[in-house]
C-alpha cells in the first residue's frame, strides 16, 4: 500500500548524510528553524519519560570561543602523546565555519532509575530526530565526538550528572554528498518465524 507520508519519510531518512564544516557556506540559520529541530528532538522516545537530552545552542561569538577552548584543551591534554597539528587547527576552525553548534548533553536521572545506556540511547534518538529535521530543511549537520568533550564542563556550567556526548555541527551547504556504501540491511537482520 502506497503512502505519501511514508514515501517522504523514506526519502528523508535514506538521503540523510553527515555534512562536515568544510562544506558549509556562509549563511545564517534562523533561531526559529533551530527551535523546530529541537522540538523534534524533544519528541524522541525515552524510558520513564526522563527526557535525558540537554542541548546548548551556540551561535555568534560563542562558536569561536568554543573552538579556542577545544584547541587549547587538546594541546594541553594531548601534547607529547598523539598531538596532531591538523587536528588542533580543525578544532579551532570548525566551530567558526558552522552556522550553529548544538552541544549534545545527557542528564542522568538523579535517582538512576534506568541504566545509563537507556538514557544514552534516548539522547541518540533525539539527535537523530534533529539530524533528519535539519536534513529536511536543507541544512547539513553531523555529530562530532572529539575526546575534548570530556572537558566541556570547563567551557560551560554543567549540572551534577550531566555529561557532554558531542557537538552537533550545522550549516547550509551547496553540494549534495554521494551516499556511503552500506551493507544491505538484510545482512544485519534475522527473521525468526517459529
Ligand atoms: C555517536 C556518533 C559520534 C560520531 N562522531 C563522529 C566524529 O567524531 N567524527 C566524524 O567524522 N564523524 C562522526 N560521526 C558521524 C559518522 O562518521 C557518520 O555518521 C558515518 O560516517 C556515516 O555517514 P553518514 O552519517 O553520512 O551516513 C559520529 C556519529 C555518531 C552516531
Amino acid at each position: 500500500m502506497r503512502s505519501e507520508k511514508a514515501d517522504l519519510l523514506n526519502e528523508v531518512i535514506r538521503s540523510r548524510r553527515s555534512i562536515f564544516p568544510a562544506q558549509y557556506i556562509d549563511k545564517e540559520i534562523s533561531d526559529d528553524l533551530i527551535r523546530e529541530m529541537l522540538e523534534n528532538a524533544n519528541c524522541a522516545p525515552n524510558h520513564k519519560l526522563t527526557q535525558p537530552w540537554r542541548f546548548k545552542v551556540l551561535k555568534s561569538s560563542a562558536k569561536g570561543r568554543l573552538g579556542d577552548f577545544m584547541a587549547k584543551k587538546y594541546k594541553e591534554e594531548f601534547v607529547g602523546q598523539k598531538f596532531l597539528e591538523k587536528k588542533y587547527q580543525k578544532l579551532q576552525s570548525n566551530p567558526r565555519r558552522a552556522a550553529a553548534i548544538i552541544l549534545i548533553c545527557m542528564q542522568r536521572d538523579p535517582d538512576e532509575r534506568l541504566p545509563e545506556w537507556e538514557e544514552l540511547a534516548a539522547v541518540a534518538t533525539a539527535v537523530q530526530n534533529m539530524w533528519l529535521s535539519s536534513h529536511a530543511y536543507g541544512i547539513g549537520s553531523y555529530w562530532s565526538s572529539p575526546s575534548v568533550i570530556n572537558y566541556m564542563n570547563e567551557f560551560i556550567e554543567m549540572n551534577e550528572g550531566e555529561k557532554c556526548l558531542g557537538l552537533f555541527y550545522m550549516g547550509y551547504y551547496d553540494e549534495q554528498q554521494p551516499m556511503p556504501k552500506r551493507e544491505n540491511s538484510l545482512s544485519r537482520v534475522e527473521w525468526i518465524m517459529e
